[in-house]
């Protein structure tokens, strides 16, 4: 019998991340996007959840997945990439979801230009993890998985 799905978990993809692979490496690695999306699905589904991964480079899709997820998740993974440092209506967005989002940056931000120092989405997120690569969304999944779970015992 196949045990019953804890939740899902939303990871969103913000601009130019469908370039990883090719993209200045040095910051990002030399992952695909596809490969960090297998990894990210093989360790929530180990961990008991289902995923809804998506990438856009278009704003208002990026609001749209939000207020979805924000409804169907138990958590969503975000790297905004460029509208963190810019994008009010990414930040709107964020603000309407009562799940808990985890900022994601492959690089770390504040070892690069001062643009990327700031994030508009920083005091609505749960926690923020960066710089680890491609294993800062895995530590995202983690840090999902045990908020999820320290909510339900609390229940
Ligand atoms: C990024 C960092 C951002 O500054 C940049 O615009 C990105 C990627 C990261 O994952 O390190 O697109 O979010």
């Amino acid at each position: 019998m196949s045990e019953r799905k804890k939740g899902t978990i939303a990871v969103l993809h913000g601009p130019n991340l469908d370039r990883l692979g090719s993209r200045d490496p040095r910051w990002y690695g030399t992952a695909t996007l596809a490969t960090i999306n297998e990894e990210i699905r093989d360790l929530a589904t180990s961990l008991g959840y289902g995923t809804e991964i998506h990438q856009t480079n278009i704003e208002r899709e990026m609001i749209d997945r939000i207020h979805a997820a924000g409804n169907a998740s138990v958590g969503i993974i975000m790297n905004a990439g460029a509208w963190t440092h810019t994008s009010h209506a990414i930040r709107d967005a964020v603000s309407q979801v009562t799940c808990p989002v985890i900022e994601v940056h492959l690089s770390n931000v504040y070892a690069r230009e001062k643009f990327r120092h700031v994030s508009v989405l920083e005091d609505l997120v749960a926690g923020k993890i960066l710089g680890f690569g491609k294993e800062s969304y895995l530590l995202g999944i983690r840090a999902i998985s045990s908020l999820h779970e320290g909510r339900e015992q609390t229940k």
